[in-house]
Parts: C-alpha cells; sequence; structure tokens
C-alpha cells in the first residue's frame, strides 16, 4: 500500500466496465476530458492526477525516484476506493510506462489495455542521464525551463497552428505540475526497465494508439508494440502528435470504444 497521500480524480458513466485513465508527463487528468464525457456510455471512465500533478499532493520529494511501481500502487489504491476490481486501464506516454507495471503485478485486476502514444523499452543511457539533469536542475531553479520544450514537441503542427485552446490548456496542466512531482517523475522514467519482452504475455483485448504525428513515440514503435502483443489493434490517429487523445477525442475514442466491446465479448 502507498502511503496516503491526496490524490485527484474524476469520473462519469453508471453503466459498463470501469475504465481507468493514466495521464502523461508533466501533464494531469483534464487531458482526458474527451474522453470522460465521450466514453461515459459505454463505461465507467475515471482519470486520476497521479501525486505531485495537477491536483494532486506529491507522494515523494525530488530528490528521490518517484517509479513506475509506485506510480500503479497510486493507482491502485484508486481503483480500491472506488470499488473496482476490475478495470481497463488506458495509459498515455509515462501513464502507458505505469500501465505496464501494474499489469506486471496485478495481472488479475485487469480487463483490457490501452496503450497511447507510449512504448515498451527503456531509456538509453544518454536518455536518462538528461533526465537526471533536469531532476536537479528543477532542484535548483524549478520547472519553468521545460515548459517551452515540452510544449513543442507535445502537439502536432496543425494543433498548434489551429487550436490555441489545446495549445493553453497543455500549458496550463504543465504549470500546475509540482517541482517535486515533475523532478521525481524523471528519476521514476529513468528508472523503469524494458518491458519488450512483457508485450507477448499480455493476454487481455489490447489497443496501442498513436498520433500519426508524434515524435516523442513515433508510429513505427507503436506499430511494433502492437505486433508483439497478442491480436492488439492499432490505430493510428490523423492530425494527432505526442497528445492523440486531447488532440483528436473522437477519433480516439472509435479505438477505444472497439476495445470496450471486445472486453465486454470477453
Ligand atoms: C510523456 O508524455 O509521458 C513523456 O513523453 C514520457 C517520457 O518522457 O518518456
Amino acid at each position: 500500500m502507498p502511503n496516503a497521500t491526496y490524490i485527484a480524480y474524476e469520473g462519469r458513466g453508471h453503466a459498463g466496465p470501469p475504465f481507468l485513465l493514466i495521464h502523461g508527463f508533466p501533464l494531469d487528468r483534464s487531458m482526458w476530458r474527451g474522453q470522460i464525457d465521450g466514453l461515459a456510455p459505454n463505461a465507467r471512465v475515471v482519470a486520476l492526477d497521479l501525486p505531485g500533478f495537477g491536483a494532486s499532493a506529491p507522494a515523494v520529494d525530488g530528490s528521490r525516484a518517484f517509479t513506475m511501481d509506485a506510480m500503479a500502487e497510486h493507482v491502485i489504491s484508486v481503483a480500491d476506493a472506488l470499488g473496482f476490481d476490475r478495470f481497463i486501464l488506458g495509459g498515455l506516454s509515462m501513464g502507458g510506462y505505469v500501465a505496464l507495471a501494474l499489469v506486471r503485478k496485478h495481472r488479475a485486476r485487469v480487463l483490457g489495455l490501452a496503450f497511447l502514444d507510449t512504448r515498451a523499452e527503456a531509456d538509453t543511457a544518454e536518455g536518462r542521464r538528461g533526465r537526471l539533469e533536469n531532476a536537479e536542475r528543477i532542484a535548483a531553479e524549478g520547472t519553468g525551463f521545460l515548459i517551452d520544450p515540452t510544449l513543442a514537441r507535445l502537439l502536432s503542427p496543425r494543433t498548434v497552428a489551429e487550436r490555441p485552446d489545446l495549445r493553453n490548456g497543455v500549458e496550463l496542466m504543465v504549470r500546475r505540475a509540482s517541482a517535486a512531482g515533475v523532478a521525481s517523475a524523471q528519476r521514476g522514467i529513468a528508472e523503469r526497465r524494458d518491458a519488450r519482452a512483457e508485450l507477448a504475455k499480455i493476454d487481455v483485448p489490447a489497443l496501442v494508439v498513436v498520433g500519426a504525428d508524434d515524435v516523442i513515440t513515433p508510429p513505427e514503435g507503436a506499430r511494433s508494440m502492437a505486433q508483439a502483443i497478442r491480436g492488439a489493434q492499432l490505430a493510428v490517429i490523423p492530425n494527432a502528435g505526442h497528445m492523440s487523445p486531447f488532440e483528436q477525442p473522437e477519433a480516439t475514442n472509435v479505438a477505444l470504444r472497439k476495445l470496450i466491446r471486445k472486453v465486454n465479448a470477453a
């Protein structure tokens, strides 16, 4: 059990399977607005803020790693609090790393998996070094230096050009994240293991979603991920970058509804 930490969540829907959604880094549950509204007729949708992000208090200080395993235990604590014995789990990017950690330890709780704009491999040595440098720098000067470079890579060029509201929404999420949350998550992401060999063991209905313009976890990687999971569907979302459910909610929901139907039929 994780330490008691205040965790914010919201949900909609009264029928169908529980569907828990885990945001990416350094974002929060508001990125799932289109799913909370759009999937409510099909599932009991709940999106949470991981500790240190959105309105949730940090669980560890920025000098320590907030591991994907520890994040997964917080997701389990929300499921327990809601009485969700079994649930579909969806995670975007870092949320996907958390989903992989959760299914490794709590396979029996998982009815289905949606991996959105994410990957199973670990960081390169260089990537890991960069994250640890970021974590050190955050301790000295806060998260401000990360905002512009992060925003520049998250959204597709079309979203940036045509949807200033979405760009502003992402900026608000990034600014809301606490320094402790961002630094400890960077350390935790850097420590995550290579989960590629585990993909072949997934035996629940699975979906891999990727924005066609995702430059952080590009479509080729998503294709390999989908091929490695037995029976997984792949949805490549046009005019979306690394935040396909936020940039193109309805196109993403079409794929997520198919996953819900597969879970219902299983
Ligand atoms: C995310 O969106 O969660 C990040 O891109 C994850 C990462 O930095 O690996």
